[in-house]
């Protein structure tokens, strides 16, 4: 059987980079499941169709080919935005958990990170972690981001999104963010990226 290790936590608490590196380390395949809401509300946008059509939205979640999901493309902030505006909708959830679950089962183990991984996607994974910051530190994280990037960025604009993307990550009805109850916390608002890895690392050991 497949070992699935389930990260979740609100947008950029890091859960991403930590992620990559676990699957990496352990040979593990990684799905970011952000992107397959990413990828649906892309597609509806390219095609001019409404974000708030269920029918229309879930036939699109669940033509999703997963091996085709590239981030670069689905990294845009407005992407993001109309994401979490599809993610509200109940059968857009189920066509795409399904698929993730699907892809939970390769051998010899699966990375899934998310907001609902360890709640409803893989709710028997041997390991879940929940990893955090203060909306403060992922703001300020993400703004180094742009600015490292070349961009220009507004700090208490990011700071702004943050906080509407929680509220409305947390506080929809179907799928919200919340730990798990057996969830292992990972609050990163203090730590470096290797601290958190040595952290996380000692918690999949422990399981394996
Ligand atoms: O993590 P990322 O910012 O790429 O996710 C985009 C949006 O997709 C999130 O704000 C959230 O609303 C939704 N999402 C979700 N369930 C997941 C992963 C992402 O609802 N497992």
């Amino acid at each position: 059987m497949s070992f699935v290790i389930a990260i979740d936590g609100p947008a950029a608490a890091g859960k991403g980079t930590l992620a990559r590196r676990i699957a990496e380390t352990y040979g593990f395949h990684h799905l970011d499941t952000g992107l397959t809401y990413r990828a649906t509300a892309k597609a509806l946008l390219d095609a001019g169709l409404p974000l708030d059509d269920e029918a229309v939205a879930e036939k699109v979640a669940s033509q999703l080919d997963l091996a085709g999901l590239d981030r670069s493309v689905l990294s845009r902030h407005e992407i993001g935005e109309a994401a979490s505006k599809v993610a509200v909708m109940t059968p857009v959830r189920r066509a795409l958990v399904e698929a993730q679950q699907r892809f939970s089962r390769k051998e010899p183990g699966t990375v899934l990170d998310g907001r609902d991984i360890g709640t409803v996607v893989c709710p028997q994974a041997p390991v879940k972690l929940y990893v955090t910051a203060s909306p403060q530190v992922r703001a300020r994280r993400r703004y180094d981001e742009i600015a490292a990037a070349g961009g220009t960025a507004d700090y208490e604009a990011i700071f702004a999104d943050v906080r509407k993307r929680d509220e409305r990550d947390m506080g929809r009805a179907d799928s919200p963010l919340r730990p798990a109850q057996d969830a292992h916390l990972l609050d990163t608002s203090e730590m470096s990226i290797e601290a958190a890895f040595q952290a996380a690392k000692a918690v999949i050991d422990a399981a394996l």
